[in-house]
């Protein structure tokens, strides 16, 4: 059993969702329902704006403040985007890479994916990176074949050491936000192929020390059978995310 070497990470991705004064309120509103949990890191990735405001809620709390991505220049003529050296002097470590939804709505490639990867952990952050199948792969059968390219596409050229601080997170694109879960079965496998994909790239050490969290409708009432599988090792949550007393319950279940 390798689940008890790993450290288990349960993060809110809040996608656009609050402003800073709503932020602020719910920060204020879970800090001390989450206080004194330690059997998990807690992370809430915030739109760019809100971050600050939350930070400041969350200020000597177990509560860590993330971003939702990161553009994979160092700097220049970018309109609109947000360089690690930025988020770093804001006093953020974590980093959402490769969303689906970004994939999805904003043209996002593993290309583009590993570039921002790269940039952010040259940088110092912890990236979490997001990688799923869709309805369609999981239908014909090819699930495994997607993870792992995508696992090999988008840590192209990040080296053994640096994978210290890289979190991934199984997102099987058809339980996003659709009410419906992968079973418990179908998460511990499919994180278990990307720890295969991740082993045949930097061996198995580093495969069983690496963080894979499964997300994708995660909730205050499946949290516990999915985050008690030997390959999932956390969660990232959307909708779940937002209600103070949802999340806690899943905090909760990754143990106090
Ligand atoms: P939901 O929990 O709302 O399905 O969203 C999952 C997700 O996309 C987390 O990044």
């Amino acid at each position: 059993m390798n689940k008890a070497k790993r450290k288990v990470v349960i993060a809110g991705n809040w996608k656009m969702n609050f402003t800073p004064s709503e932020a602020d309120k719910f920060i204020r509103e879970i800090k001390p329902m989450l206080a004194g949990k330690s059997g998990c890191e807690i992370v809430f990735c915030a739109p760019y704006v809100t971050i600050a405001a939350a930070q400041k809620a969350a200020e000597g709390s177990n509560i860590n403040i993330g971003a939702e991505n990161v553009h994979f220049a160092e700097k220049g003529a970018y309109t609109g985007e947000v360089s690690a050296a930025m988020l770093k002097e804001c006093g953020v470590q974590y980093v959402i890479i490769g969303h689906s939804e970004r994939r999805q709505y904003f043209a996002e490639t593993d290309a583009t994916v590993n570039a921002r990867v790269k940039a952010a952990l040259a940088a110092g952050m912890t990236v979490i990176l997001c990688l799923g199948e869709v309805k369609e792969q999981r239908l014909s059968g090819i699930t495994r074949e997607v993870v792992s390219m995508q696992t090999k596409l988008d840590l192209e050229g990040v080296t053994a050491e640096q994978m210290k601080n890289v979190i991934i997170a199984y997102e099987p694109v058809w339980a996003i936000g659709t009410g419906l879960t992968a079973t418990p079965e179908q998460a511990d496998e499919t994180c278990g192929q990307i720890r295969d994909a991740l082993a045949e790239i930097y061996g198995r050490e580093i495969a069983d020390g690496t963080t894979i969290q499964y997300g994708g409708s995660m909730n205050e009432k499946n949290a516990a059978e999915l985050l008690a599988k030997e390959n999932v090792d956390g969660g990232l949550i959307g909708g779940a995310s937002l209600v103070p007393e949802k999340f806690k319950v899943i905090v909760e279940a990754a143990g106090n």
